[in-house]
C-alpha cells in the first residue's frame, strides 16, 4: 500500500509501486490537467510539484510524473495543476496570460507549476537576475519544460515577472506568503501537519533483499523500460536514509548513493571542495530530471557518457558495495567491465561513494559538450584531477566519457602526467597518449574523427581554464 498525499487529499493505493505518478493521477484520479507528452522526461507536459519536509522544512521540488513510480511518492505530497488552482488565476498564472506565454495551452501546465515551483524555492544565495550560466533562476526553472507553438521571449518575460514580484519576499516563513498572495491555496497551511499522521515515509534496510529492481529516481528506468517497471518488483532507495546526505570524514567525502544531482549542486561542502560546481552540475539534464536523478542510477546506468559517472572517476572516486548487509569498496574505476558490465552482484547496491577532498593548490576540471547546450546528453565529455605538490604533479586523474563503450578512466594518460611539471609538451604529449587509449566509433552523437578532435580541445581547454597558468592555446596545437 502507497500513502501519499496528492492535492488536498490524503491517498491509499493498492496499485503496483512501479505504476507511474502520471497513470495514477491521469487514469485513476481523473486528474487530467497533467499531460502526456514524451514520457520519456524531455518536455516537462508531465511536470508535477512534490513536496517533503527535508532538514525541518517543507520543500518542493519539480520533477516529471511519466518517471516517477508510485514508491517514489510515499510519504510525500504530491501537487498537479488541480491542486494549484483557485478561484481566480494564481500571479504565475496571470503572468504567462499578460506576457502572452500560451498558444494551444498543452505545455502551459508545466510552465505554470515550474514556475510555482520556484516561488517555493527561489535560491536563497542568488537576488534579482544573478545568473546561473547566464540564465536567470526564474528562467532556469523552466529549463525542463518544452513550448512548441509559443515562443520562448514571451514565457521568458513571464518568468521574469514572477521573480520581480517574488524576489524580495520573505525567505522564512515562505509558503504563508504565497498563500497570503494567492500563489497557493490555502490548504497548502495545513500538509505540515498532515504529514505527521501518514505512515513513515522511509524505507526500512530488509526492502534492499530479496529479488526486484533497485530504483533511485527512474529517471533511466522509466524512459528505456517502461511497460516493465510497471508491474516489476521494485526495491526502492530514494528515500532511504542511510543511502542519503553528504559529509566529511578523515579528508575524504562521503555521498549517499540515492543523492540526487540537485543535492550536490546544493551542497555547501560540495561547493566549497568545487568552486565551479553549480556550472558543471547545470550541464547536466535539467531541473525537474536534476530533482529526481540520483548519483548510484548514473554510476550504475553505466552510460558511456554519464556525466557524474565522469566527474567522480576523475576524483579517483571509491564506491562501497552492499549485499545483505556485506559490505565491500571498490575503485570506482574498477567497476565497469565491459559495456554495460559492471562488477556488481545482481542483489548487490551501491551505498556510497568516497573521495580524497582535493587540496586548494589542486586543480579540478569539467567539460561537456553536447548538440545543445542544456537537456542533452554529451557527445564528449571529460574531467581532469591535477594533484599537485608545488609546481609538480603529485597524481593525475583523466576521465572522458562517450570515446568508449564505459565511462573511461584515462590510466596510461594520468600515469603520463604524474611527476612532471604542468608545460605545453607535457599535455600535448599526454593528448597523444589520450588519442592512443580512446576508442570512439561514430555515431549520430558524431563521427569518430569529430569526438577525438572534441576530446583533445576539451582537455586542452581543462588547462586554458586553470587559474594562474600561463598557457596559451597556441602553444598546445
Ligand atoms: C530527460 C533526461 C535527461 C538526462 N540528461 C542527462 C545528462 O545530461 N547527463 C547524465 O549523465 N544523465 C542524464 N540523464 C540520465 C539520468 O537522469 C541519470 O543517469 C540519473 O543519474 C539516473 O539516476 P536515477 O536515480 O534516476 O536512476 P534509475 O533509473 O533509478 O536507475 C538506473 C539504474 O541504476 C540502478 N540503481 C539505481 N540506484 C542504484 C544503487 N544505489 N545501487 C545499485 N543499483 C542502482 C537501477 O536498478 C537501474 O539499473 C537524463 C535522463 C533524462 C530522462
Ligand atoms: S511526458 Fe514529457 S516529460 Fe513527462
Ligand atoms: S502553447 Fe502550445 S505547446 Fe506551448
Amino acid at each position: 500500500m502507497t500513502t501519499f498525499l496528492l492535492n488536498n487529499q490524503t491517498i491509499q493505493t493498492p496499485l503496483p509501486s512501479g505504476t507511474t505518478v502520471l497513470d495514477f493521477v491521469r487514469y485513476h484520479k481523473h486528474l487530467v490537467g497533467t499531460k502526456i507528452g514524451c514520457r520519456e522526461g524531455d518536455c516537462g507536459a508531465c511536470t508535477i510539484l512534490v513536496g517533503e519536509i527535508e532538514n525541518g522544512h517543507l520543500r518542493y521540488h519539480s520533477m516529471t510524473s511519466c518517471l516517477m513510480p508510485l514508491s517514489n511518492a510515499q510519504g510525500k505530497h504530491i501537487v498537479t495543476i488541480e491542486g494549484l488552482n483557485m478561484e481566480e488565476l494564481s500571479p504565475v498564472q496571470q503572468a504567462i496570460v499578460e506576457e502572452g506565454g500560451t498558444q494551444c495551452g498543452f505545455c502551459t501546465v508545466g510552465f505554470v507549476v515550474s514556475l510555482t515551483g520556484f516561488t517555493m524555492h527561489q535560491p536563497t544565495h542568488l537576488t534579482g537576475f544573478e545568473n546561473l550560466s547566464g540564465v536567470s533562476p526564474a528562467i532556469a526553472a523552466i529549463d525542463g519544460n518544452i513550448c512548441r507553438c509559443t515562443g520562448y521571449k514571451s514565457l521568458e518575460r513571464a518568468a521574469a515577472q514572477i521573480a520581480q514580484k517574488t524576489v524580495d519576499q520573505p525567505k522564512e516563513n515562505r509558503l504563508q506568503w504565497l498563500v497570503e498572495n494567492h500563489y497557493l491555496p490555502h490548504y497548502f497551511l495545513t500538509i505540515r501537519e498532515r504529514f505527521e499522521a501518514l505512515p513513515d515515509s522511509t524505507f526500512s534496510k530488509k526492502q534492499n533483499k530479496g529479488n526486484g529492481t533497485f530504483v533511485g529516481g527512474g529517471t533511466d528506468l522509466f524512459v528505456q523500460k517502461p511497460e516493465t517497471m510497471a508491474n516489476a518488483s521494485i526495491k526502492p532507495i530514494f528515500d532511504q536514509k542511510e543511502l542519503n546526505g553528504i559529509y566529511e570524514a578523515g579528508g575524504h567525502c562521503h555521498i549517499g548513493a540515492a543523492v540526487t544531482a540537485t543535492d550536490l549542486q546544493e551542497s555547501p561542502l560540495m561547493q566549497s571542495i568545487f568552486p565551479k560546481l553549480r556550472q558543471h552540475i547545470k550541464l547536466v539534464s535539467s531541473t525537474p530530471i536534476r530533482n529526481m536523478g540520483t548519483l548510484g542510477g548514473n554510476l550504475v546506468n553505466a552510460s558511456p557518457i554519464g556525466d557524474l559517472t565522469i566527474f567522480f572517476l576523475a576524483l579517483d572516486s571509491s564506491i562501497v558495495l552492499n549485499t545483505n548487509g556485506n559490505k565491500r569498496t571498490l575503485k570506482l574505476r574498477h567497476f565497469y567491465k565491459g559495456y554495460k558490465t559492471l562488477d556488481k552482484a545482481p542483489d548487490e547496491y551501491i551505498e556510497s561513494i568516497f573521495f580524497e577532498i582535493p587540496k586548494k593548490t589542486d586543480h579540478f576540471h569539467f567539460e561537456k559538450v553536447c548538440k545543445r547546450t542544456h537537456l542533452d546528453i554529451a557527445s564528449v565529455n571529460t574531467a581532469c584531477l591535477l594533484k599537485m605538490d608545488g609546481e609538480t604533479i603529485q597524481e593525475a586523474h583523466i576521465s572522458a566519457g562517450g570515446v568508449g563503450p564505459v565511462p573511461m578512466y584515462l590510466e596510461r594518460s594520468s600515469a603520463t602526467m604524474k611527476g612532471q611539471k604542468i608545460n605545453a609538451d607535457l599535455i600535448k604529449k599526454t593528448g597523444a597518449v589520450i588519442q592512443e587509449e580512446i576508442s570512439p566509433i561514430s555515431d549520430a552523437r558524431g563521427t569518430e574523427e569529430y569526438k577525438r578532435l572534441l576530446l583533445r580541445q576539451l582537455f586542452f581547454g581543462c588547462f586554458l581554464e586553470m587559474e594562474n597558468n600561463e598557457l596559451r592555446l597556441g602553444e598546445l596545437v
